[in-house]
Order: structure tokens, then C-alpha cells, then sequence
């Protein structure tokens, strides 16, 4: 979006009824508040984080220091001396409470299977899986990975983990088996919780099949694979390797000592992707995390007790893990695990889940809200959707148009609209409105959430840039209590990508700017990472995935535009000398990236070509070709270094036809 497009752009206040007084009062009431909590919580994080790490967290033993190291030196640590336990503090403290308040509702694949949990159950259940965990020899500090789909289990599975003060590492059940096996190898786990099966939209997803294609015929350190039953649909079994959910949990006690654990001790990894090489396990801590899970829950999406709160991320992405389950869960709310989709078994599938449940708070991605707006309003007729306070996007930038439709029609102009930006790596929202306070602009993350220092840089010199609407990269100039501290068994990497760049900072990958009233207009991202349907991917990722193929020479990967799905995948390959026909190969290649990656990367598009724009050292322009894809053909700028230019015509007429 240009400057000038998003002068047009209306601000929107907050919603009166938001402040009446037959709502819950929300948390901020005016900017102003907002400004000054800001302020406090940014010139003096020591008081702000200690006094509220204090109050919402229980901790077994205080913490004495509430921040220590900096982002130059990549030390970063809170609440050293503090010892706590993450399952004690979202499971334990409410049950020994309220039992009988619903922690979980289920809703599963069909509409008509809707399972509720209360706080009793689950503590109970976590308990008997943690006991599980502690017989197969799992100790403190031991990885743990978890490829299991949406059913409450799969929280229950991060849960038991945290209980007994082992790491987990949650593979989205969409990655393929050699995904899975490269984040299994990584991570040197020995046990893996999964299911028999998964359903989604009216199908079933092999998931222990999967497991056990990772696993066959590779060396990893995978002792047991503990498998839920959700379809009962038989699978294959691996003698003394694989043993069944509901047979272990029925051999032992439903009570098992939570582990203190240490504030800094990692609660969980989490591969991403990056520009460059192997996904990385970025490793968050215990205390901190926590604490940003719960704060940005209860402030960004107003939380009060009485909320149903609905997420519909899956749990194998970084919002499942902060708001699906720990979020919620720390603050005693009820939390919604969907397991269709969104049009499962009709586009009205979410409008239903808001009726039927009485949900207050409903986050979802801008494709979802694309998608459902280009399938029309008749799909929303009939809805009771007045429940709702709090309507949220995250994961990629919401175009005004799919903002105004979700305001409006969703909505109703009655509820606060949150476009939330945050990653993996700062695991809680850095970017927000918050609902009783900020004025919105569609297709602006808005302002700072509490601690967050933003800061924009001229991405050659480092130099901060201070004009308004002058686009750089963001930073973020203090550390915060939820950062990542590094990425698994490689901190040389996490000082590389995201502290070494511009020294003092952290370092995003997002360009940005700020307008005349301070609020962020993220860019998108200014490296090798694409971003399609809010997944995450690496260009590098995918074209190592297409050169296994035998016949491609070489492959580069960019990201186009997409209506629908915000960014997709365009592939230009070449061949290798003795290839001779291209024939079939567009289907060939599509099935190695879902087979290597998973079926979320295929490419929308693969050119074959003869050649790439390259420099005279070799390197690919990248840049060419998204300027070619995205029909800018015609400020390719100065083409006359590369080692021959007259590839970019024939690129053109590949790509858009004969001019
Ligand atoms: O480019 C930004 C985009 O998603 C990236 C982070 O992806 P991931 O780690 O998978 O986490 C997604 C869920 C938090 C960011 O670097 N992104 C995320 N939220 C927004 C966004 N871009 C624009 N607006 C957002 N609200």
C-alpha cells in the first residue's frame, strides 16, 4: 500500500458500545491510559514486568532479578532466581479454584461433536499423561516432539511435558515425514506423541503413519511414539517402540508433583523457517514467556472471566502455542480447539461456532477472512453474532478491504478489531490496538504493545530514520520478557539473524514504517522468507527441495502477489543437460515439495527456463524475477549487469505470454 492509499484510510474510534456499561469494563479505556502504561512499561520494565510477573504468575520461589543481559551481548534473561511451573500456573491454580469452569471446549470435525473440559479433567488428564511421560524415562530438560492434530490432547500432550519439566516441540501435522524427521534428528527427542489419525474437513490425515515413515530406515534417538486414539482406524504397530494413549493413562495415578523449573529453562522449541539453510528451533524460556502469553491475551484481547475465547490457529504454529493454549489457559479462560475448517461441512462453519458457543473473542488469519468474504454475505445471514467484543488477525498483513468486511460484517461496527503483529521469535504480540483504547487504521498493527521499544532503520546504514512514512526495517530497541533466547543448540545462528545485523537491536526481517501518528504499517518481510496463508516458508527451503529432483539444474524461488492467499510460490527451474523433455515435470516437482516439505509449500506456479537472470558471479536475481511475476516488468531498473540481460525478455514471455 503507497503512502497516498493509506492517507484515504478512515480511523476508526472505538466502538461506544465497547465502554457501555452492560459490558465488561475493558482493561485500557483511552489512549491516553494507554500512553502512560506504555511509557512505564518501557522506562522502567524492571518495576512494570516484576510487579506484574508478581501478581499473575504463582512461583514456587521469587525472583529477585527481573532483567539481566541486553540485546548486544545476547544474554538476555528474566526473573533469574524465580522457579515456577508452566502447567501449574495455566492448569493447577484454576482447578484447585473453579474444577468445575470449562478450560477446553472441543469442537470437532463435524459440528455436532463438541467435547467440553473442565479445569478438574484437566488437570487430571495432564497429570495421568505426565505420569505416562515420567515411566517411558523422560526427565527435566528432555526434548520432546508432539505431531498430533486439533483435539484437546495435543494440549494436553504440552501440557504433561511442561508438567514434568521437559521441553516440547510441536510439529504442525501439515509437514511432511522427512520434515518431521529433520526436526526430530535436530532436536535428538526420544519420544513422540501423536494419533492414529486426524480429521479435517471431513477427511482423515495419516498422522502415525507419517511418524512411522520418518522414522523408518533412519537413525534417530526415538525409543517410544505414545499414540491417541481419535479415529480408531487401525494402523500399523512397532513392537516395543509404540505404545497406546489410553492404555498407559489407565495404569497410572491421576496426580503427579509439577517440576519447578527454573524461569530461564526452556518451555518449548519451535522450528521456523529463515532465509537461509535449516529450519531453526527457536527456544523460548519458562518465566518470561509466560508471562507475555498471559499479559498480551488479557490486554490485547480485553479477556474477562466470563469470556468463551476462540482461536482457530492450529497448535503447530506459534499462535496456537501462545494464544490457543497457554494464553488462555494462564488466565483461566475457556479456549475453543477447532478442529475443521473454516468451510467444513458449509461456509457458515465459523459464523455457527461463534453462535453456538457465545464467543467473545474470535482470532483469525486475513486468507480465512479473504476467502469467506469472496464466498459472499449469504453464508453470515441469520447469525446471532452479538456475543462477540473482540474480533482479531495475525500472521500477515489484512488488506483494508478484508479489514472493512470483517468489521462490518463480522463485526457488525460494534466490535474492536485487532490486527496483532507479531513471530515466532517474540512469542506475544509486539503490534496491537487494544480494544477499549486505540483508534484503528485498516491495515495498521497500530502501536507497541507494553515493553516494546519499536524502531525503524534505514536497512544500509543502520541509522534510525525518524521522518514519518519512511519505510526501513523494524527493530526493536529493549528486550522484552517473552523474546526467543536463542535458537536450539546453535546461539551463533540467533546472534546472526537477529541481533548481529544492526547491533543493540533486535532485528525482525520486516520492513516497516510509521505514519504522522506513530502508528506501524508493517511492509512485509525483507528477506528470503515468503509468507503464504500466514505460513511461514524459506525460498532457500523450497528450491533445495526442487534441485533433489533429478532432472533440475537449478531452481530460485520468490514470492508472488495472491488475492486470496497473500503471497504463493513461483518456481523457475532449469534442467540438466540430458533432460530433454519437460513434460509432466510441473506435477513430478509439486509432488517433491509436498513429499520433502509438505502440501502447504506447492508452488502455485513452476516455469521451466532455459536460464536465470544472473549476475556475473553467478548469483540469481531474485529480485528480477519477482519484479517479472508481480508485472513490474517495467521498473526492472538497470539490467545491464547481469551476465547476459537478454534472458530477461525471454523471462517476460514466459511468464506473461508474447508482449
Ligand atoms: O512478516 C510478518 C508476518 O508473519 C511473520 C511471522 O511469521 P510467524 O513466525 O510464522 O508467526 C506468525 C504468527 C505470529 C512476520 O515476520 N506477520 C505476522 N503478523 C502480521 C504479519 N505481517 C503483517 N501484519 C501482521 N499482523
Amino acid at each position: 500500500m503507497t503512502v497516498a492509499d493509506q492517507e484515504e484510510i478512515k480511523t476508526h474510534q472505538v466502538p461506544e458500545r465497547l465502554l457501555s456499561s452492560s459490558l465488561p469494563t475493558p482493561h485500557v479505556v483511552s489512549l491516553d491510559a494507554y500512553r502512560k502504561l506504555w511509557k512505564e512499561s518501557v522506562e522502567d520494565p524492571d518495576k512494570f514486568f516484576g510487579d506484574r510477573a508478581r501478581e499473575m504468575l504463582t512461583w514456587s520461589k521469587p525472583f529477585q532479578t527481573v532483567r539481566h543481559g541486553s540485546l548486544e551481548e545476547g544474554d538476555v534473561a528474566w526473573f533469574l532466581e524465580g522457579e515456577l511451573n508452566a502447567c501449574y500456573n495455566a492448569v493447577d491454580r484454576h482447578a484447585l479454584k473453579t474444577p468445575n469452569k470449562v478450560a477446553i471446549i472441543h469442537e470437532g470435525d463435524e459440528p455436532d461433536q463438541v467435547r467440553k473440559i473442565t479445569y478438574g479433567e484437566l488437570l487430571r488428564e495432564v497429570s495421568k499423561v505426565a505420569n505416562v511421560l515420567k515411566n517411558l524415562g523422560v526427565r527435566k530438560g528432555d526434548n520432546i516432539v508432539v505431531y498430533m492434530p486439533m483435539i484437546p490432547e495435543t494440549l494436553v500432550a504440552l501440557l504433561a511435558c511442561a508438567r514434568v519439566g521437559a521441553v516440547h516441540s510441536v510439529v504442525f501435522a501439515g509437514f511432511s515425514a522427512e520434515s518431521l524427521r529433520d526436526r526430530v534428528v535436530d532436536s535428538s527427542a526420544r519420544i513422540i506423541l501423536t494419533s492414529d489419525e486426524g480429521r479435517r474437513g471431513g477427511k482423515n490425515i495419516a498422522t502415525k503413519r507419517i511418524v512411522d515413515d520418518a522414522l523408518r530406515d533412519h537413525q534417530t534417538h526415538v525409543e517410544h511414539v505414545v499414540v491417541y486414539q481419535r479415529t480408531g482406524t487401525p494402523v500399523p504397530w512397532v513392537q516395543d517402540r509404540d505404545v497406546w494413549w489410553h492404555e498407559e493413562t489407565a495404569k497410572v495415578r491421576s496426580f503427579c508433583p509439577p517440576e519447578p523449573m527454573n524461569a530461564e529453562d526452556p518451555l518449548f522449541l519451535l522450528y521456523t523457517s529463515g532465509s537461509t539453510g535449516t529450519p531453526k528451533g527457536i527456544q523460548h524460556s519458562t518465566g518470561g514467556y509466560m508471562l507475555g502469553a498471559m499479559l498480551t491475551l488479557k490486554y490485547v484481547f480485553d479477556y474477562h472471566e466470563n469470556d468463551v475465547y476462540a482461536c482457530m490457529a492450529d497448535v503447530g504454529w506459534i499462535t496456537g502455542h501462545t494464544y490457543l493454549t497457554y494464553g488462555p489457559l494462564l488466565n483461566g479462560a475457556t479456549t475453543v480447539v477447532f478442529e475443521s475448517t473454516p468451510t467444513y461441512p458449509n461456509p457458515s462453519r465459523f459464523w455457527d461456532l461463534i453462535q453456538k458457543h457465545k464467543i467473545t473473542q474470535f482470532y483469525t488469519a486475513p486468507t480465512a477472512i479473504r476467502a469467506l468474504r469472496r464466498l459472499g454475505d449469504q453464508w453470515l445471514e441469520g447469525y446471532d453474532l452479538s456475543s462477540l467484543r473482540v474480533i482479531g488477525s495475525v500472521g500477515e498483513p489484512i488488506n483494508p478491504e478484508a479489514w472493512d468486511w470483517y468489521n462490518e460484517k463480522v463485526g457488525k461496527n460494534q466490535c474492536a478489531v485487532v490486527d496483532t503483529y507479531w513471530q515466532t521469535e517474540t512469542g506475544s504480540i509486539i503490534v496491537s490496538p487494544l480494544p477499549g483504547a486505540t483508534p484503528t487504521k485498516p491495515g495498521s498493527a497500530t502501536l507497541p504493545f507494553f515493553g516494546i521499544k519499536p524502531i525503524i532503520l534505514d536497512p544500509t546504514s543502520g541509522k534510525e530514520l525518524n521522518q514519518v512514512d519512511e519505510t526501513g526495517v523494524l527493530a526493536i530497541a529493549q528486550p522484552w520478557p517473552s523474546m526467543a533466547r536463542t535458537v536450539y543448540n546453535n546461539h551463533h545462528r540467533f546472534l546472526e539473524t537477529y541481533l548481529k545485523p544492526y547491533p543493540g537491536y533486535y532485528f525482525t526481517g520486516d520492513g516497516a514504517s510509521l505514519d504522522k501518528d506513530g502508528y506501524i504499517w508493517i511492509r512485509g518481510r525483507v528477506d528470503d522468507v515468503i509468507n503464504v496463508s500466514g505460513h511461514r516458508l524459506s525460498t532457500a527451503e523450497i528450491e533445495s527441495a526442487l534441485v533433489h529432483h533429478e532432472a533440475v539444474a537449478e531452481a530460485a524461488v520468490i514470492g508472488g502477489h495472491d488475492d486470496l492467499t497473500g503471497q504463493c510460490i513461483h518456481a523457475f527451474v532449469s534442467l540438466k543437460p540430458h533432460v530433454d523433455t519437460a513434460d509432466g515435470l510441473d506435477k513430478e516437482l509439486t509432488l517433491q515439495v509436498r513429499k520433502i516439505i509438505g502440501p502447504f509449500a506447492s508452488p502455485k506456479r513452476i516455469y521451466v527456463v532455459q536460464d536465470h537472470p544472473k549476475t556475473r558471479s553467478g548469483k540469481i536475481m531474485r529480485r528480477i524475477l519477482r519484479k517479472i511475476v508481480n508485472g513490474e516488468q517495467d521498473q526492472l531498473g538497470d539490467i545491464s549487469t547481469l551476465a547476459d540481460p537478454s534472458v530477461v525478455a525471454v523471462l517476460i514471455e514466459k511468464v506473461h505470454g508474447p508482449q
